[in-house]
């Protein structure tokens, strides 16, 4: 089976094609089977053929390219392989996965670790820097107004100042992982994608853990977000199945393997 926004994309006008498979944009999904992450009754993905002509139709679709292939698209602000749509599903629109979905409208907001109110270029700055294990972009480069031209497409139509469905991760209890009960759900239920040694099979198959993903100052490299992103997203064939404890061990267990370090630009 198909995810929704793939399907999409896959399947409509040629400015489909064109958004996704054009300019050697290849990126395809194992096939998704069991659960499909709730969906708002109320949402639909933007039709690709409502992408305008001329130089704000090409700055979305290169956003768009960045988003799926970001160490191709974005390469002098990545140092490792991960994409934005590696963790950011169906191209930043499926629930409990980080949605992009009405951003433009809640942002600038307060963030909890840099303890001030910040921008959507910073927030985006902060997956470049620790996510992407990256640079920082510049906030009036072709890449950073690309993807804040592809997230603001995507929030069309979304009320300003109300969050879209899903938006963040699933919020799960608190609970204790257990890094060696974590090594058995590991090698059982993702190793065959992530690979025994964590290094997947990039550009389609993610690295967890290693030189090609994100490092220390990650969001998904603590334990309870990673948690959550797990149980509501993984294993990527049989999503929502694994039992909250269970995501917490796994993600444990991936903690505890190498990450690069994160370092403060400037320090
Ligand atoms: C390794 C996984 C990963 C990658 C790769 C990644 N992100 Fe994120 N991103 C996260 C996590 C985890 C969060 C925090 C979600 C939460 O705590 O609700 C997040 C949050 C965000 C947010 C804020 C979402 C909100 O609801 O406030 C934005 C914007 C964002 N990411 C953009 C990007 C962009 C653009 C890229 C590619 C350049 C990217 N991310 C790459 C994991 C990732
Ligand atoms: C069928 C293959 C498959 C299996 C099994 C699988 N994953 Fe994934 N995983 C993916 C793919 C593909 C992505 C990229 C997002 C997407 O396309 O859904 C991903 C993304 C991720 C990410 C975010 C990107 C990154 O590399 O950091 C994490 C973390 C993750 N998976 C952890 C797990 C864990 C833990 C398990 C086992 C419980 C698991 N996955 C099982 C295929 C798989």
């Amino acid at each position: 089976m198909k995810r929704p926004w793939l399907g999409v994309l896959s399947v409509a006008a040629p400015a489909v094609i064109l958004l996704l498979a054009g300019q050697g944009c290849n990126r395809t999904m194992p096939a998704a089977a069991g659960a499909q992450p709730a969906k708002s009754a109320a949402w639909t993905a933007p039709d690709p053929s409502t992408i305008p002509p001329g130089p704000a139709g090409d700055s979305i679709r290169l956003g768009a390219h960045i988003f799926e292939e970001t160490p191709k698209y974005a390469q002098a602000f990545v140092g490792n392989r991960l994409s934005c749509g590696d963790c950011h599903i169906q191209g930043g629109t499926a629930p409990w996965s980080g949605p992009m979905v009405g951003l433009p409208g809640l942002f600038p907001m307060f963030n909890e670790r840099a303890k001030r109110v910040i921008s959507l270029e910073d927030r985006i700055q902060d997956c470049f820097q620790r996510s992407e294990n990256g640079r920082p972009i510049p906030w009036n480069g072709p890449e950073m107004i690309a993807l804040l031209s592809y997230i603001q497409w995507l929030s069309k139509g979304q009320p300003a100042g109300v969050a879209f469905h899903g938006r963040g991760l699933e919020k799960l209890p608190d609970l204790r992982g257990d890094a060696a009960a974590g090594a058995t759900v590991y090698s059982q239920q993702c190793a065959g994608c992530h690979g025994a040694d964590g290094a997947g099979k990039p550009p389609i198959l993610p690295a967890v853990w290693g030189p090609d993903s994100y490092n220390q100052g990650a969001g998904m490299n603590q334990v309870k977000k990673m948690a959550a992103f797990v149980h509501h997203n993984m294993p990527q064939n049989h999503p929502g199945t694994l039992t909250p404890q269970q995501a917490y061990d796994v993600s444990a267990y991936v903690a505890s393997k190498p990450h690069s370090p994160f370092h403060e630009p400037g320090k």
